[in-house]
């Protein structure tokens, strides 16, 4: 699952397969020793520090190559989990992702070991839950990141949906604050979504429940399970959170994927099931509107599964966010992959740098760079996580 550090230069690795996905970032050979420069600097310090670094497929190549373990979500999670159990010698964790996959990873590890992050990036769906109004054309991700760890609702909704529905049951995505994990039964990501539904309505027969907070991804999971005849998801007892991701719904629309679709007409899909594309995809390939074309909708952890395999598309068109085109690309090197469009790039993502993590690192107080979760909090929202992690 891991993506083994290349043992290409950056200068040989980044113009063949990143140049195209970031057309804000020129990887001229002088940036490129730059960046290999920093990381050996990195890969230093975590040593000294007894420290691993964790990477979304989400980040930036170059931290894709300095990191110890890059993974999705769910990869991240149970990374951390393996971690606790084999390596009494790790001390601290430095993980770059978004904010809420580090409470996360420091809810599974406890006390043991330290989690830090060079960046408390946000992300959209937490804003949604929030309430957070923002347009990420004209606000900063600095900007919206800060406001996501310091503004809080009046009222929490999930804490609101609760108190209405006292037999209710809530399940949350990875990418969610940490009140919403609390209240919640199981907390999921897009790898597990319908199996812990699955799960979760096999265990409580006939009780409501919240699933949030991205509306495309739990319209997929029921419009699936009807169209499969599920016999355990009952879609009438969900209620859809009506949040949504600003990459995968603004920058990855239906219209969007028309236009890649018409420019590679041979290509396969693959398909983040939180784009808003992803239920229309679905239904045009059930009803047989995509030809020949096959769609796969799936995580990313899937998609790189999927495109190994032998008796898959050599060409394929990637609707999520770009980071992960990269990913592809260094993992199923004999295939070809194309973004769905350069401009679905997550700015929450990107925010963290090389520079910054090493910079993070390098000082001596890192304490403004540690995740902490109170107890309270922890213990509230293990079951829920440990749920998530034992359904895989
Ligand atoms: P994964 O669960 O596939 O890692 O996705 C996380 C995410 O942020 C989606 O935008
Ligand atoms: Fe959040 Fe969307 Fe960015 Fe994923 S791509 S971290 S869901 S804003």
């Amino acid at each position: 699952m891991n993506m083994i550090r290349s043992e290409l230069k950056f200068r040989d690795l980044f113009p063949r397969y990143a140049t195209d996905l970031y057309p804000t970032v020129n990887y001229s050979e002088e940036l490129c020793d730059t960046l290999e420069r920093i990381r050996g600097e990195i890969r230093l310090l975590a040593r000294e520090r007894h420290a691993l670094i964790l990477a979304h497929y989400y980040e930036r190549p170059e931290i894709q190559e300095t990191a110890d373990f890059v993974g999705d979500s769910l990869g991240l999670g149970l990374k951390a989990r393996e971690l606790l159990e084999t390596r009494p010698d790790v001390k601290e964790i430095w993980l770059c992702a978004v904010r809420f996959m580090g409470d996360t990873i420091k809810v599974i590890l406890g006390d043991r070991v330290s989690v830090f992050m060079p960046e408390f990036a946000g992300c959209s769906l937490v804003g949604s839950i929030l309430g957070i109004d923002f347009d990420y054309r004209t606000d900063s991700a600095e900007e919206i990141s800060r406001r996501l760890l310091v503004e809080q609702p009046r009222i929490h909704p999930v804490r609101k949906w609760v108190d209405e529905h006292p037999d209710g049951l809530v399940l949350s995505y990875m990418n969610s604050d940490l009140e919403s994990k609390a209240l919640s039964y199981a907390v999921f990501t897009s790898r597990n979504a319908q199996k812990v539904l699955e799960y979760v309505m096999r265990e409580n027969p006939g009780k409501p429940i919240f699933m949030l907070p991205d509306q495309y991804l739990t319209e997929l999971v029921l419009r699936r399970a009807k169209i499969y005849g599920s016999t355990v998801i009952r879609p009438e007892l969900v209620e859809i959170f009506p949040g949504l991701c600003h990459v995968h719904k603004q920058k990855i629309s239906p219209f969007v994927l028309d236009e890649a679709m018409a420019n590679y007409p041979e290509a396969d899909l693959l398909v983040h099931p939180e784009c808003g594309c992803a239920v229309d995809c679905l239904i045009r390939a059930e009803t047989g509107q995509l030809g020949s074309r096959k769609t796969f909708i799936a995580s990313t952890q899937e998609m790189i599964d999927y495109a190994k395999r032998s008796d898959t598309a050599r060409q394929f068109i990637v609707a999520t966010e770009t980071g992960h085109v990269y990913t592809l690309r260094k993992n199923v090197p004999d295939k070809q992959f194309m973004p769905v469009t350069p401009a679905a790039t997550c700015e929450f993502m990107k925010s963290t740098t090389l520079d910054k993590l090493f910079k993070s690192m390098e000082e001596n107080n890192s304490a403004s760079y540690e995740v902490n979760v109170s107890e309270d909090i922890r213990k509230r929202a293990l079951g829920a996580i440990e749920r998530m992690l034992s359904i895989t």
